[in-house]
C-alpha cells in the first residue's frame, strides 16, 4: 500500500518526466537547422510527438492591432515570395484569342502559358519517360501544385472584382490584411457570370449582368422561384462567420467581419476565381489549394468537392459552413461563431436552388453531347476525333456532361520529386474527380488547385501525364474542341 503523500510525490513525478518528453519534442523542430515557419505564432504551443498537432492555438494571446500591424508589416514579403514563384512557372502576358470569347465577351487568355525548363522542348518531353523526366528533373514548374498566396496561413482569399462588387451593393467588406488573390484578372471567369436555370432555359442568363446578392436577389427572382427556393438562394447569400471572416480578435479583415457567404466564391453560382485550402489534411502543408469550383450542372453530379467525394449536394452545403469554413476545426468554428444549418428547413432548400444551376447553352453540341458536323468547324471536328481517339480524354470525360463521375489519381508523381515550395509540401495529388467539360471555355483557372491558365496548358499537361505524343496540329484541334463544349 502506498501511501497518499507518497502518491503524491509518484504523479508529480510522472509529469514532469512526461513534460520533458513534450519538451523536448517541441524543441527538435528548432534544433534541426532553421526555424519552421508553419510554426511562426505557435511557439509556445505544445506540437505533439510528430512535430505538430491537429488543432490551432485557440486563446487570443495577443491584442487585435499588434496582430494586424504584423501581418500588414509582412505582407510585401510575402507577396514578393509568391509572384517571384507565379512569374517563374507562368508567362502572364496578355494574349487574348481572336475570333473567340468567353461568356459576356471577355477576352478568352490563349497559348501554353506554363513555361518549359531550359533545355528541352514540348515534344521532347513528350519522347521522354516519365522516369527520364523526373531523373533529369525537367517536369515544368507550373504542372506541379499550385500553393496558396500563403499556404501557412490559408483561407479564403477573394479576388479584387468580387471585393469591390460586394462593398458596393451590400456594403460588406472581404478585404483581408494580409494577402491579395494571385493571380491576374484576365485568367479568370467573367464578372459577374453569366446564370442559367435549368428548369427554365426559355429565359437565358437570368442575372440580367448583375451579381446576385441579398439586397438585390429578391427584386431579381420574385415571380420566377417558388417560396422555397427563393429561401433557398437568401441562405446562400447570407454571409455566417469563418475563419479569416468572423467578429473575434482572430481575423484577417480590418474590422469585425459578419463572415462570407457561400455565393461570394460561387458568385451567380458559378464561381470567381476565389482560392481556399482543402479543410481535411494535416500538415498544413500538405493540404491542397483549391479553386472555388463551379456550381453549374452539380444536379448531374454523383461526387462532391475534388477529393473528400461528399455523395449528395445536401451533405457538402451542410458540411461547409459547419467546418470547412474553418480548416476542418472544430474548436475554432465554436470560437469564431459556427453556424448549423437545419437540414430540413435549410440545407434542403439550398441544395434545391443549386441543383437549379445549368451548364451555359453549347450551340454546336446535340443531345449526346457530340458535334454537329453541320455548325463545327473542320478543326473543332477534327478535335472531337483526338478526344475521343488518340487523346484518350473520353476514357474519363464521358459525353454529354464530359464526365464520368468517378476520380482519377493521375500518378504526376511519376514525373518528379517532392519538394517544399513556398511552405507547400509538392508531391502527386492522388485521386481528383474527374471535373465536367460542359462549358469549360468560361470554367478558368484548370485543375483543382487553379494550377494551370488556359485550356491550351490542360491539353499539354495532359499530353504528358497520358503519354499521348500529339502533333502542334493536334493540340490545336484539342484546345479548338474544348472551346466548343
Ligand atoms: C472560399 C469560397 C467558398 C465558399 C464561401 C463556399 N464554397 Fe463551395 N466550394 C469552394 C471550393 C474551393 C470548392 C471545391 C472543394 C474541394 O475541392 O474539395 C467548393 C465546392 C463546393 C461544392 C461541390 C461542387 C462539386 O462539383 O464538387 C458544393 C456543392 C459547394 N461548394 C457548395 C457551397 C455552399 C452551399 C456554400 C455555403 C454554405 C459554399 N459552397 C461556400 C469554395 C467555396
Ligand atoms: C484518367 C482520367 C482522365 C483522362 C484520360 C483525362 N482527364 Fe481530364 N481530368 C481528369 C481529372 C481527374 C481532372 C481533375 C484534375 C485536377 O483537378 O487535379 C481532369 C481535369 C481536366 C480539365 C480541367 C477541368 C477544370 O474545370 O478544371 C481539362 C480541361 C481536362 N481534364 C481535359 C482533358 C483532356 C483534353 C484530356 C485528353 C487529352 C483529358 N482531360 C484526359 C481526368 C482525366
Amino acid at each position: 500500500m502506498i501511501r497518499p503523500s507518497n502518491r503524491i510525490w509518484i504523479v508529480l513525478l510522472m509529469s514532469g518526466l512526461i513534460l520533458s518528453f513534450v519538451h523536448a519534442d517541441a524543441q527538435e523542430g528548432s534544433q534541426k537547422g532553421a526555424p519552421n515557419p508553419y510554426l511562426k505564432g505557435t511557439e509556445g504551443y505544445y506540437k505533439g510527438p510528430r512535430g505538430l498537432t491537429s488543432y490551432q492555438p485557440i486563446a487570443i494571446d495577443q491584442p487585435f492591432a499588434a496582430r494586424m500591424a504584423q501581418d500588414v508589416a509582412a505582407k510585401p514579403g510575402i507577396e514578393r515570395e509568391h509572384q517571384a514563384l507565379l512569374d517563374e512557372r507562368y508567362d502572364l502576358g496578355d494574349h487574348p484569342a481572336r475570333g473567340v470569347t468567353m461568356e459576356r465577351g471577355k477576352p478568352l487568355q490563349q497559348g501554353v502559358r506554363v513555361k518549359l525548363p531550359s533545355g528541352v522542348t514540348w515534344d521532347q518531353l513528350a519522347t521522354m519517360s516519365p522516369d527520364d523526366i523526373r531523373g533529369r528533373g525537367v517536369w515544368p514548374k507550373g504542372f506541379l501544385p499550385l500553393p496558396h498566396p500563403f499556404h501557412p496561413t490559408g483561407g479564403f482569399v477573394f479576388p479584387k472584382e468580387e471585393i469591390d462588387a460586394i462593398k458596393r451593393q451590400d456594403g460588406r467588406d472581404l478585404t483581408r490584411f494580409d494577402i491579395d488573390f494571385d493571380l491576374p484578372e484576365r485568367f479568370l471567369a467573367a464578372f459577374p457570370p453569366a446564370m442559367y436555370l435549368t428548369p427554365r432555359p426559355d429565359l437565358g442568363d437570368v442575372s440580367q449582368g448583375k451579381l446576385v446578392s441579398l439586397t438585390n436577389y429578391f427584386e431579381m427572382f420574385n415571380g420566377i422561384l417558388t417560396p422555397r427556393q427563393l429561401e433557398g438562394l437568401r441562405l446562400l447569400l447570407t454571409p455566417f462567420p469563418q475563419q479569416q471572416f468572423n467578429a473575434t480578435d482572430d481575423r484577417k479583415s480590418e474590422i469585425p467581419s459578419q463572415g462570407s457567404a457561400c455565393f461570394d466564391c460561387h458568385s451567380n453560382g458559378h464561381q470567381n476565381g476565389t482560392t481556399h485550402l482543402a479543410p481535411d489534411t494535416r500538415p498544413e502543408w500538405f493540404r491542397h489549394r483549391i479553386g472555388t469550383v463551379s456550381l453549374r450542372g452539380v444536379n448531374i453530379q454523383r461526387l462532391f468537392g475534388s477529393q473528400r467525394a461528399l455523395k449528395t449536394i445536401e451533405d457538402f452545403t451542410e458540411f461547409e459552413q459547419r467546418t470547412a469554413y474553418f480548416d476542418g476545426d472544430i474548436v475554432t468554428a465554436a470560437k469564431k461563431g459556427v453556424n448549423p444549418l437545419e437540414r430540413g428547413s435549410q440545407v434542403d432548400f439550398m441544395a434545391d436552388f443549386e441543383e437549379m444551376l445549368d451548364f451555359p447553352p453549347a450551340p454546336k453540341l446535340d443531345l449526346l453531347g457530340k458535334l454537329d458536323p453541320a455548325k463545327a468547324t473542320p478543326a473543332e471536328m477534327r478535335g472531337q476525333g483526338i478526344f475521343f481517339g488518340k487523346g484518350q480524354c473520353a476514357s474519363c470525360h464521358q459525353p454529354p456532361y464530359y464526365t464520368d463521375n468517378l476520380m482519377h489519381d493521375l500518378e504526376t508523381e511519376r514525373f518528379f520529386k517532392p519538394e517544399m515550395v513556398n511552405y507547400a509540401m509538392e508531391v502527386g495529388d492522388g485521386k481528383i474527380k474527374t471535373f465536367p467539360l460542359r462549358g469549360v471555355k468560361d470554367n478558368p483557372p484548370y485543375l483543382h488547385d487553379e494550377r494551370l491558365l488556359t485550356l491550351d496548358d490542360t491539353v499539354e499537361f495532359f499530353n504528358l501525364v497520358l503519354g499521348d505524343k500529339l502533333t502542334a496540329e493536334e493540340k490545336q484541334d484539342l484546345v479548338a474542341f474544348l472551346r466548343a463544349l
